[in-house]
């Protein structure tokens, strides 16, 4: 199949690999995996006080399309606050990287990642 420039940029020069440590109270780890197709997704932020994403890392074990949705959140959710990251849509992912239907999951498992991530976030803040 034939993927998009974006999603070969990103997958050629994929941005913010690489994770944070996981016990650190700043940093938020989504992990999500694709029932589609058992790819594994790992989202990390970085996140201050005052609940601005200051920095986000991914490690994506998957498709083209899968690292291009990570690489390119990662790229999008920073200086963003949790609410507006977390209203990023899978959608906006797509059509950015302008995925084929069959590809679609794979910008679902991004929304899902940084959701979780959230959530995580949310959890260890007591937020939850
Ligand atoms: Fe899993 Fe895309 S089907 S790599
Ligand atoms: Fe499964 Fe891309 S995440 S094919």
């Amino acid at each position: 199949m034939a993927y998009s420039e974006k999603v070969i940029d990103h997958y050629e020069n994929p941005r913010n690999v690489g994770g944070f440590d996981k016990n650190d109270p700043s940093i938020a780890t989504g992990m999500v995996g694709a029932p589609a197709c058992g790819d594994v997704m790992k989202l990390q932020l970085k996140i201050s006080d005052a609940g601005i994403i200051e920095d986000a890392k991914f490690k994506t074990y998957g498709c083209g399309s899968a690292i291009a949705s990570s690489s390119l959140i990662t790229e999008w959710v920073k200086g963003k606050n949790l609410d507006e990251a977390a209203s990023i849509k899978n959608t906006q992912i797509a059509e950015e990287l302008a995925l084929p239907p069959v590809k679609i999951h794979c910008s679902i498992l991004a929304e899902d990642a940084i959701k979780a991530a959230i959530d995580d976030y949310k959890k260890k803040k007591n937020l939850a």
